[in-house]
């Protein structure tokens, strides 16, 4: 079943990267992720001589993905809004590059899947084996999800997903705004708030989660804060912003 607020990302699919706050958040969360990715990263490929296999759920329209994608093997980004997947598709197809002078870059290891993500072995993930497509699915060494977390309705169902993602000793790094107090309600306009589950993430609450569900080594830690203009809530005026924390969550399949 499509989540609440997926009609919402449909409509804003087109006009998504036009937003330079969405765009920011973005740069930050690939800022702290890069070391992250490329330590897995040295690990992976002086164990097994290949690089790492990523899964991005709720990718939107692939701003961290095509960040990542040159960093790794392969990046299977799922989103459940078709509008998202669309751009995503779109932009991975015209080899866009941050920096003209690195020429156009090869997006041909980003898989762009549309689908919600409820189940490890659903077919819509690609198969471990390509020789038997309805075999069992492919198991990832690191999944991503940024902005996501205070979509999603049951977080528990959610992390219990992702852990059967991954491969044994993959890991999670999944950043979204923290639920710091009443303030945190500002992250969005009052006219975004279709399909807001919660307003960001309790730190305690989300490790005490990520345990519970079955990961090990959990970390939950700020990693960035991002100024955003809070100037549309009517107790504040034109210019005001607020500083946003970001958790970055981090567990290990055992
Ligand atoms: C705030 S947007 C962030 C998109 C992208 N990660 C970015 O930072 O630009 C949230 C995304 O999560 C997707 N989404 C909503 N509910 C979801 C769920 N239960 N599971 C996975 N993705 C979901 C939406 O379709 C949307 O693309």
């Amino acid at each position: 079943m499509a989540p609440a607020g997926n009609e919402r990302f449909n409509d804003e699919a087109a006009d998504w990267d036009k937003n330079p706050s969405v765009q920011e958040a973005t740069r930050l969360a690939f800022d702290t992720l890069k070391p992250i990715i490329q330590t897995l990263s040295e690990c992976k490929q002086s164990s097994s001589g290949s690089g790492l296999d990523v899964l991005e759920v709720g990718c939107g329209t692939g701003l961290l993905t095509l960040r990542v994608a040159p960093l790794v093997h392969e990046i299977v980004a799922v989103d459940p809004a078709h509008g998202m997947i669309e751009m995503l598709k779109a932009k991975a197809k015209i080899s866009t590059c941050d920096n003209e002078t690195d020429g156009p870059r090869n997006h041909n290891n980003i898989v762009a899947v549309c689908g919600l993500l409820e189940d490890p072995e659903d077919p819509l993930l690609p198969p471990q084996d390509p020789t038997n497509p309805t075999g069992r699915r492919r198991k990832f060494d690191l999944i991503l999800s940024h902005l996501v977390m205070h979509h999603v309705p049951d977080l528990k169902p959610f992390l219990g997903t992702l852990l059967g993602c991954l491969s044994p000793g993959g890991r999670v790094a999944l950043t979204d705004f923290e639920d710091f107090g009443p303030e945190a309600i500002k992250f969005h306009p009052p006219t975004k708030l279709e399909g807001v589950e919660r307003h960001g993430i309790q730190a305690v609450g989300i490790e005490e989660l990520m345990k519970e569900v079955g990961f090990q080594d959990v970390k939950v830690s700020i990693g960035w804060t991002l100024n955003k203009s809070v100037e549309y809530w009517r107790d504040n005026k034109p210019g005001d912003t607020l500083g946003f924390p970001f958790l970055v969550c981090e567990g290990v399949r055992p």
